[in-house]
C-alpha cells in the first residue's frame, strides 16, 4: 500500500455516473488537506488527513504538501500518428490564406499524407512515441490517438499499431480525405477502404472515426462508411460541424454513434438535438483557436443538459497542441465554462467517450490510480494557470 499524503486539495469529478450532462457537471467532490491510499495499481480511499486512522501492514508514505490532485487527464480525441510538419502552412495563414483554401490546393490534410507515408512504420512508431510523452508531460495518463494520415492499407495499420504500442487507444480515421490517387472520387476510395483496410483495421482499433464536412465526405458517404464500420464491430465517432452543418449531429444520433467532435459550426436545433441525446459533444477549443474559427456553443449544449468532452485534437495541421490544461484554460475563457465543468470535460466524461469510465477519471476507490499533480494551492489552477504543465502519476511510478 501506499499512501499519498498532505494533498492541499484533491479535486474528482462528483458522484460515480457517467456521464455527467448539463448541471452536474458543475459538481466537483473536493477533500482539502486529503489522502489517496493506493492498493497495487488502484485508489482504495480517499479522505481527510485528520480523519486518517491507523493503517495495518506495510504502508509507503510519499507527503504532497502544497499540491493538489486531480484525475489523471483523459484525451479522446488526438491525431498523434503523422511524418512531418505544417509550419510552412501555419507562416501561410498568418500570411491570410485560408485552412480551408490549402486545403482544396492539395495542401492541408493531404501534405500530412504525403510525410506519414514516407515516414515508413519505424518511423512513425518513433513519431506517436514522442507524441504520447509530450501529452504525458502535460499531465495525460489516458490518450485516443486516429489513423488518417495513411489512407492506404499499409500506412492506416502501421498508424493504428503505433498508438496502440505507444499505449494509447486507436481510432480508425480511414474516411479522413479523399487520398491523391483516387482523384477526387470519395466513393472510389471508400470501396478500397471498407474492402482492403476495414477488415484488419476493425481487428485493431476501437472506434472509427468520419470527417463530414464539404471538400471530404458527404452525409451519405458518411452513413456508409460508418454502417459498414459497425457491422465490423467498430464504435463510432464523427468530426462533424466542424466548418459547416452536413447532418452530422442526426446521423451520430440515429446510428448510436460516441460522440460528434468540433460543432464550431453547430445551430440551435443541433444543440438541442445533441443535449437530448446520448451522443457525446466533444469540443475543440485549441483547434478553432489555431484556425481562428468561431468557437463551439459550449455554453449552450451543457445548459441543454448535454453530455460533453473537452479534448486537444492534437494534429499538425489544425490543433498543434498536446495540452489539455491549455484547453481548459480556453474552456473557462473562450467557452464560458467553469473550471469544474471543465475538469469533469477532461476525465470522466471523457474517459465515458472511451467506454472507461468505470476505471479511469475520478478519484475514488476503486478505480486506477492516475493521477495529475499540480504544484499549486488550488485544483483550479488547472484552467486558471494558462499553460499549466501537472505531473503525471500513475501505479507504474508510485511503485
Ligand atoms: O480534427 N478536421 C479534420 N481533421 C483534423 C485536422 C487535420 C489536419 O489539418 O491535418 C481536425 O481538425
Ligand atoms: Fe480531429
Amino acid at each position: 500500500m501506499l499512501l499519498l499524503r498532505d494533498f492541499a486539495q484533491v479535486a474528482s469529478p462528483a458522484g460515480r455516473r457517467a456521464p455527467l450532462r448539463g448541471a452536474e457537471l458543475g459538481n466537483v467532490d473536493l477533500v482539502e488537506d486529503a489522502y489517496v491510499l493506493i492498493d497495487g495499481d488502484r485508489i482504495a480511499d480517499v479522505g481527510r488527513m485528520r480523519e486518517l486512522g491507523p493503517l495495518e501492514g506495510d504502508v509507503e508514505e510519499r507527503s504532497f504538501a502544497g499540491r493538489c490532485a486531480v484525475p489523471g487527464l483523459v484525451d479522446c480525441h488526438t491525431h498523434p500518428a503523422f511524418g512531418g510538419d505544417r509550419v510552412e502552412e501555419f507562416s501561410l495563414r498568418a500570411a491570410g490564406a485560408s485552412y480551408e483554401e490549402l486545403h482544396a490546393a492539395g495542401g492541408g490534410i493531404l501534405s500530412t499524407v504525403r510525410a506519414t507515408r514516407d515516414a515508413g512504420e519505424d518511423g512513425l512508431r518513433a513519431a506517436v512515441r514522442d507524441h504520447a510523452a509530450w501529452m504525458r508531460a502535460h499531465g495525460t495518463t489516458t490518450f485516443e490517438g486516429k489513423s488518417g494520415y495513411g489512407l492506404d492499407r499499409e500506412t492506416e495499420l502501421a498508424s493504428l499499431r503505433a498508438v496502440r504500442d505507444a499505449g494509447g487507444i486507436p481510432t480508425w480515421l480511414g474516411a479522413h480525405a479523399v487520398p491523391p490517387e483516387f482523384d477526387g472520387d470519395a466513393d472510389a476510395y471508400l470501396d478500397f477502404a471498407l474492402s482492403d483496410v476495414l477488415p484488419e483495421a476493425a481487428r485493431l482499433a476501437e472506434a472509427a472515426d468520419v470527417f463530414l464536412e464539404r471538400g471530404a465526405f458527404d452525409a451519405a458517404q458518411a452513413r456508409r462508411y460508418l454502417e459498414a464500420c459497425r457491422a465490423s464491430g467498430l464504435a463510432l465517432r464523427l468530426h462533424g460541424d466542424q466548418f459547416t452543418e452536413q447532418g452530422a449531429i442526426p446521423l451520430a444520433i440515429e446510428l448510436g454513434a460516441r460522440s460528434v467532435d468540433h460543432l464550431e459550426a453547430t445551430g440551435a436545433e443541433g444543440v438541442r438535438a445533441l443535449a437530448q441525446s446520448d451522443v457525446v459533444g466533444v469540443l475543440l477549443p485549441a483547434s478553432a483557436l489555431f484556425l481562428n474559427r468561431p468557437m463551439p456553443p459550449a455554453r449552450a449544449l451543457v445548459d441543454a443538459g448535454a453530455a460533453i468532452a473537452l479534448a486537444t485534437d492534437f494534429n499538425p495541421g489544425s490543433s498543434f497542441t498536446e495540452s489539455l490544461p491549455l484547453v481548459c484554460s480556453l474552456a473557462a475563457t473562450q467557452l464560458k465554462l467553469s473550471p469544474a465543468e471543465s475538469l469533469a470535460a477532461v476525465t470522466v466524461n471523457a474517459a465515458h467517450v472511451l467506454r472507461r469510465a468505470d476505471r479511469i477519471g475520478r478519484i475514488a476507490p476503486g478505480y486506477l490510480a492516475h493521477l495529475a499533480i499540480l504544484d499549486a494551492p488550488d485544483w483550479r489552477y488547472l484552467a486558471y494557470h494558462l499553460g499549466e504543465r501537472p505531473v503525471a502519476l500513475t501505479a507504474a511510478e508510485l511503485a
